[in-house]
């Protein structure tokens, strides 16, 4: 109905199978592993909730990130054009997952780049020894100035924005594909040497335990929406941008294998985060159960309680805030390939309008510790409030339609030439089991886990 304006010829994409496969890893691993995922952990009594994110991430978040990567190399467009094209009626209005994804890239990256923020000043302070004390009132007190200063939290945002800007105008191979491909091996080996170090320090067993001695006296409905909310925002699904990632896959990638790699990297980086942070916290006897400010508090003091303490730290905020870019300039390429394909709009272009909106969208979450500290809506912050909207919403209720769409509308047929390259591959049994899954297994769970997080059914 609505043709691009751009030819197809014109559309980027990634220039080898491997750089697709690092830069769709770039785009899931990010502060979700390194963030949020200990945070979540620590808040949420340790195993039992990793339990319950690893059967959301095997039932729903896979079958939902094979959703997504097949229609976008199909349709080879930005995620609104994709439902639009495999739509099976032009009266179904299927773009409107699009539309709400690109509603949910902004809401992400407006709180995104703030924390993204913080770990970028971080690495500095860690460089000049700034957050180097072992008293967490000193590390608290340093984290407390930089969120309550206007100035300075506007000021890291910014930056972040200047700095994924300047790479993405690059384009999808040489912007993305070629950052990814530098940043994530760097990221691999700092997270094993700092894993290394935290499981080699006396009394690391105690983390051990808390990581793999699931007690699930713990686990309430909230608790199960949040491993789901982990799950979709971990694997960057439910908001178009693997359709967006999965449009410059190649043609012969074989998509069930390839997810399954990216999902297995992204969770051996939340593990090894988490290998890097409990050790080491129950050995200086800190806190696990921090919650956000785990990362910012937390974590200094329990490096600044080891011999070279300053080193570990520094490299630990730098592999963090590698993570970081790689995740956002995901998010920023589901409005910039809309832009850029349906409007024919420049990518320098499109990144400005879609930084400076940021910019505007953005602030609020920037100051919702200091200027807007005192405005809540449902009982939350901007910044609260952006990350719950779409972690426990938008993400969950994108995918469910995703999974449903594939799994009902768009045709069996379909889906059986899109995961076999057209019969190419011999993986029939995978994609049975799929097939299964996406129809009744994905949708059901993530109705139930909505349902029941929310108050509206169980207990
Ligand atoms: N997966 C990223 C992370 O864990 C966040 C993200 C969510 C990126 C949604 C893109 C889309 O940090």
């Amino acid at each position: 109905a609505q043709p691009s304006r751009l030819s197809a010829a014109a559309r980027g994409s990634f220039a080898t199978a491997l750089g697709a496969l690092v830069a769709t890893i770039g785009s899931a691993v990010g502060l979700g592993n390194i963030w949020k995922f200990p945070y979540l952990v620590g808040n949420n009594g340790g195993a039992a909730f990793i339990i319950l994110y690893l059967v959301c991430t095997l039932l729903v978040g896979l079958p939902v990130m094979i959703a997504e990567i097949m229609m976008g190399r199909k349709a080879r467009a930005n995620a609104i054009q994709t439902m639009r094209a495999l739509s099976p009626s032009a009266r179904q209005p299927w773009w409107l997952i699009g539309a709400a994804g690109a509603l949910a890239a902004f809401l992400i990256m407006a709180f995104y780049t703030e924390v993204a923020g913080w770990v970028f000043a971080y690495v500095f302070k860690a460089i000049s020894g700034a957050i180097l004390s072992t008293d967490p009132q000193v590390t608290s007190q340093a984290f407390t100035d930089l969120v309550t200063s206007p100035f300075q939290s506007l000021l890291w945002q910014w930056i972040v924005l200047a700095v994924i800007s300047l790479i993405i105008v690059n384009g999808v191979s040489k912007g993305i594909e070629a950052t990814t491909k530098r940043l994530i091996p760097l990221l691999l080996v700092m997270l094993i040497i700092i894993a290394v170090r935290s499981l080699t320090l006396p009394g690391a067993s105690q983390g051990l335990a808390f990581l793999f001695t699931p007690d699930f006296s713990k686990i309430t409905g909230a608790a199960v929406l949040t491993a789901m909310g982990l799950a979709f925002f971990k694997l960057s699904i439910g908001m178009g941008t693997m359709i967006t990632y999965g449009s410059y896959w190649k043609e012969d990638q074989n998509i069930p294998t390839g997810t399954a790699r990216v999902m297995l990297a992204d969770l051996s980086v939340s593990v090894l985060a988490g290998l890097a942070v409990f050790p080491a916290v129950f050995a200086f006897g800190f806190e696990p159960a921090a919650g956000p400010s785990l990362l910012f508090i937390t974590i200094p003091s329990v490096f600044a309680s080891m011999p070279f303490g300053g080193v570990f730290m520094t490299l630990f905020f730098i592999l963090t805030a590698f993570a970081a870019t790689g995740a956002m300039l995901s998010l920023l390429e589901v409005p910039i390939a809309y832009m850029n394909e349906r409007f024919a709009i420049s990518r320098v272009k499109a990144t400005l309008i879609t930084t400076g909106l940021l910019a505007v969208v953005g602030a609020p979450a920037a100051l919702s510790s200091s200027t807007l500290s005192g405005v809540k809506l449902f009982g939350m912050n901007f910044f609260d409030l952006y990350d719950f909207a779409s972690s426990n919403l938008l993400l969950p209720i994108g995918g469910l339609f995703i999974a449903i769409f594939v799994g009902w509308f768009w045709g069996r047929k379909n889906v059986f030439e899109a995961l076999t390259n057209s019969g190419v591959l011999k993986n029939e049994g995978v994609v049975r089991a799929f097939w299964v899954i996406v129809r009744f297994v994905t949708p059901v769970l993530v109705i139930l886990v909505l349902l029941n997080g929310l108050g509206i059914i169980g207990g």
